[in-house]
């Protein structure tokens, strides 16, 4: 007999997604402010959200990975959290979070959420505790702090920069320094502090306790560090090549903190998941991806690649093989809310200075929209096609582009001030969505939006996207939905090119996947055509395209 497996067109039920459906599922990421605003105040919410629950529904998806909605002064977007078991007023309270849980559960969506625990903001009541408590006392130890430098403390305690530019070190006035990798907003804990493991454990405990199915760890490389003295200065930091022994990244023992959370997912049924966010070199990710760790890591390899037929496979063959070593599926990600959007870096020559270009407002060099548009969607198809999970990020379904000119005064990346505004920042993600055709803000909110969206976004609306068969969101939507007929199996079969710029594999049930990187169209292969990321017209696979081809089915007997 000739079951529906076999041919690959099964979809699988609630059974088998369940305690296995985080390894090759579709992970939506919501910028909680930027998605959709229900009250008018231009911050987008969490009943803006459960609003839209229809729409990703239809969209196909099989979660939604939240970045922080906790209370927070928004010195960096959310990830300066000033208490990990609250929602922040203006986005919501604990019962529309359980709503949203459950609209999103109702429609078969698993929910991921953000835990940001290398630093706390500097507004979390253990900061204000440790500011208002002299040097060497309890409440100082949560976080790291150390004597400045000089006679009067006056110097930092080392050179270290932070992530967002200027000194990694910040005086309280007493003499003491305390450490922050990332904005002065937000202090760094300390790990080897056994109630900050244990009120970790607790806010772990207490989301999984409300029905999330997973969690996206933050800075997941850096929680563990070593401030013997004397300290390290940043140029033999910067030297030092990922050897498990730096002060502050990467250490090994950091997996000795994923490894007790490990046994708090696993007493949940089913296991509740986790994905690490660990820019770290891909040899070192398959320790944060092991099933006694987080289970999962983001790849972010093909982020950081150019349009390249090459570079996609070596990364693709390597993930692959990291994956199996560890035990963990791999992750594909194009965008996220830390990055310039695809559809606008494939838009720009190969090697263009990402940030130089915004400096510029996007003036020069001038992108080719209609180019990166059909770039992003054909490495999108592709990614869609691979085993493991893809984690896509709002607004990509629109195509939308990196908004490049938003005016200084506009601008919220703590990146942009502590640079002197020589890095413009993360903001032209991070714009609201458009929604509808019409109003000042394109459908996001009434009257407001908490970042500008441009008039030309009119364009993307999802209003006018919905009903157009050739818009992107139709195509994300028509490919979510045969992924999930089609993903069975993990395996991946390389299928020998028929020129250096093609990329084609094959899959279990006769799935084909065909990439043309080239910029003039290559024959066909054999199957029959189920999506393309552009027009098909005869038997060429255009360029800079995907097809997704399906192989006659056997006969049934
Ligand atoms: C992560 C987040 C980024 C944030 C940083 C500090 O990299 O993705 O948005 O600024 O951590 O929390
Ligand atoms: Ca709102």
């Amino acid at each position: 007999m000739t079951t529906l497996a076999a041919t690959g067109r099964t979809a699988a039920g609630p059974q088998q997604r369940d305690a296995t459906w985080w390894r090759q599922a579709v992970v939506y990421q919501i910028y909680p402010r930027s998605f959709a605003d229900s009250n008018a105040d231009g911050i987008g919410d969490l009943r803006g959200i459960t609003g839209k629950v229809g729409y990703l529904r239809e969209l196909g998806v099989d979660a939604v990975w939240l970045s922080p909605f906790y209370p927070s002064a928004l010195a960096d977007g959310g990830y300066d959290v000033d208490d990990y078991r609250a929602v922040d007023p203006r986005i919501g309270t604990l019962v529309e979070f359980d709503e949203l849980r459950a609209a999103l559960h109702g429609a078969d969506i698993r929910l991921v959420v953000d835990i940001v625990p290398n630093h706390t903001s500097n507004r979390h009541a253990w900061f204000r505790e440790a500011l208002a408590s002299p040097p060497g006392s309890r409440a100082r130890e949560r976080y790291i702090f150390r004597p400045g430098r000089g006679e009067r403390g006056e110097l930092p305690p080392s050179d270290w920069t932070s992530t967002f530019g200027g000194p990694a070190w910040e005086p309280v006035g007493d003499g003491e320094w305390y450490l922050h990798l990332f904005a002065p907003e937000q202090p760094d804990l300390n790990w080897a502090d056994d109630e900050v493991r244990q009120d970790f454990l607790t806010t772990l405990r207490f989301w999984a306790d409300r029905g999330v199915d997973g969690f996206r760890i933050d800075v997941a490389h850096a929680l563990a560090k070593d401030l013997t003295e004397p300290l390290a200065s940043q140029a033999e930091l910067d030297a030092d090549v990922c050897s498990g022994a730096h002060p502050l990244q990467d250490r090994d023992e950091v997996h000795d903190i994923y490894r007790e959370w490990r046994r708090l997912f696993n007493e949940y049924d089913p296991p509740r998941t986790a994905v690490a966010e660990a820019w770290v070199p891909a040899h070192r990710r398959s320790r944060y991806a092991s099933p006694e760790g987080l289970g999962q890591a983001f790849n972010f390899d093909l982020l950081e690649a150019g349009w390249n037929a090459t570079a996609f496979s070596s990364i693709i063959d390597k993930n692959l093989e990291l994956a199996r070593e560890s035990g963990a599926s791999s992750t594909w990600v194009l965008s996220n809310h830390d990055v310039v959007r695809h559809a606008t870096r494939y838009a720009l020559p190969d090697g263009t200075d990402l940030n130089a270009w915004l400096l510029h407002d996007g003036a020069e060099p001038h992108p080719d929209e209609e180019r990166g548009r059909r770039r992003a969607r054909a490495a999108t198809l592709l990614i869609l096609a691979l085993p493991g999970s893809a984690y896509l990020y709002q607004g990509e379904e629109l195509g939308l582009p990196e908004v490049a000119d938003l005016p200084t005064d506009a601008l919220q990346d703590p990146t942009f001030l502590r640079s002197r505004g020589e890095q413009k920042g993360r903001d032209g993600c991070r714009v609201p969505l458009p929604w509808a055709v019409q109003g000042p803000t394109l459908g996001f909110g009434d009257r407001l939006a908490h970042l500008p969206v441009p008039a030309d976004f009119v364009r993307f609306a999802v209003e006018s996207q919905a009903s157009d068969e050739d818009s992107t969101l139709s195509f994300y939507r028509r490919a979510l939905a045969e992924r999930r007929l089609l993903q069975t199996g993990e395996s991946l079969e390389w299928l020998t090119p028929t020129s250096p710029a093609v990329v084609a594999f094959t899959r279990p049930g006769g799935w084909t996947s065909f990439t043309n990187f080239g910029s003039t169209p290559v024959p066909m292969p054999a199957g029959t055509v189920i999506v393309s990321s552009s027009p098909i017209d005869g038997h060429t696979v255009p360029a800079e395209t995907t097809v997704w081809l399906q192989q006659d089915r056997p006969a049934p007997l």
